[in-house]
């Protein structure tokens, strides 16, 4: 049989087709975001978190009494098991959210007898036992961590409201729901991005949910991937709110250094981020009630453009969703975990089409390393 011919990928994959998938992508011209065959602005405008959801795991948007029991099933599954909270006392208060998440949802795995089961009936249950319990677990896991009191899920709440309820501490009011909300049904998934590639490589090992959905919160965890909206929150900060003077110096500054500006460019969207049409959208509407709405967007407006015309950058969606987190009084270090909230239902939905049609992901590496080395006994090396 003759060798297979080997194919040299760019680095970092770069325009490189893996796989096929049926959950999401962008259409080829890369400017828009198509979730299941629907269109961003279309969701994002319309669909609610449970609605969104179903849509990835089941292939369609629910009727009304199967989002009936669907968003019953998240809600009455969105408690954690007592030893949780008490693990989550053991925590040094400067432990990072994504890592106790990582903690918590192998403590999961560990309640799951069946995680290596397969079946199909199994993997769905598992899936939205997955979505249901993590902001349950960030939010209790942060605020453990930090010697605070836990709020306990309320089952009665839809999964937006009682997440944000969670964060915070307090009920939202229905638009800062609706402004939270958008932005989970905007973060749900994105194609083969790097967090959900890493899930399907564990999935294509069939190693179970648990262990493939913490892979992807590490992966998220970093600042070129989701990140990157607590990154460039810290930066509206540094320069101060509203200050549109202080915002072009410090861009100069930092380009001329050639710096990185955080929420700017994409490995796929070269003109547009369609999701950013979306927060842009929300965040206007609420900044006619809220004056420090007002500054914020108008301060991201300017540097969008700038950023424009200076590199001919986009912005992507983590530059609109760390505004938007602010003000909604989130603390900056739970934007990335609010991101893996609702990153969780593309990555189980992606494990669940991967193990389904599997093959192992393992490419190849050049070795470049030196070769003919000979093992010396370790009291004649020099
Ligand atoms: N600020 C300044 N310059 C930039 C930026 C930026 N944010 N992004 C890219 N560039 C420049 C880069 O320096 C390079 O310039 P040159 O050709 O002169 O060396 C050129 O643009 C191409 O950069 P690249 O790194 O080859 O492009 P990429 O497609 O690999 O980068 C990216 C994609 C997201 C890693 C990058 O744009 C970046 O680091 N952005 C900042 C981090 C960020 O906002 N990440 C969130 C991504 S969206 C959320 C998600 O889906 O996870």
């Amino acid at each position: 049989m003759s060798k297979p011919e080997v194919i040299r990928a760019p680095k970092g994959l770069e325009n490189v087709i893996v796989d096929r998938t049926g959950l999401s992508g962008v259409d080829p011209k890369g400017e828009h975001t198509i979730y299941r065959g629907f269109m961003i602005e279309d969701l994002g405008e319309n669909a609610s978190f449970e609605e969104a959801a179903y849509l990835f795991l089941y292939g369609k948007l629910p009727t009304r009494s199967e989002l009936y029991y669907f968003s019953e099933r998240l809600a009455n599954l969105r408690e954690i098991p007592d030893g949780l909270y008490e693990a989550f006392k053991q925590l040094p208060d400067t432990a990072h959210p994504m890592h106790i998440a990582q903690m918590g949802i192998a403590y999961m795995g560990t309640f799951d007898g069946k995680a290596m089961d397969l079946s199909e009936e199994l993997l769905y249950r598992r899936a939205e036992g997955i979505i249901a319990k993590m902001p349950t677990i960030f939010a209790n896991g942060y605020r453990i961590s930090r010697g605070q009191e836990p709020v306990r899920p309320d089952p009665t709440l839809s999964h937006a409201v009682d997440a944000l309820r969670m964060i915070i501490g307090r009920r939202p009011r229905e638009e800062e729901a609706r402004l939270f909300e958008v932005t989970l049904v905007l973060y749900m998934d994105h194609g083969f991005n790097a967090s959900t590639f890493t899930t399907r490589v564990i999935a294509s090992t069939l190693s179970d949910m648990y262990a493939a959905v913490a892979g992807g919160i590490g992966a998220l965890k970093g600042p070129l991937h989701g990140a990157a909206n607590e990154r460039a929150m810290e930066m509206l900060l540094d320069v101060g709110l509203g200050d549109i003077d202080g915002a072009r110096m410090y861009l100069e500054k930092k380009l001329a250094s050639k710096e990185r500006i955080m929420g700017f460019g994409h490995r796929v969207y070269k003109v547009r981020d369609p999701r950013v049409s979306v927060a842009k959208k929300y965040l206007s509407r609420y900044a006619e009630e809220n004056e420090e709405a007002r500054k914020l967007y108008e301060m991201c407006d300017y540097i969008e453009k700038l950023m424009w015309e200076r590199k001919k950058l986009p912005a992507n969606i983590d530059f609109y969703t760390g505004p938007i987190y602010h003000l909604l009084g989130i603390p900056i270090i739970m934007y990335t975990p609010v991101f893996a909230m609702s990153r969780t239902v593309g990555w189980v939905s992606h494990y669940i089409e991967q193990v389904t049609n599997n093959r192992l992901i393992r490419p190849k590496a050049e070795y470049v390393g030196p070769m003919g080395l000979k093992y010396t006994p370790i009291d004649e090396r020099g």
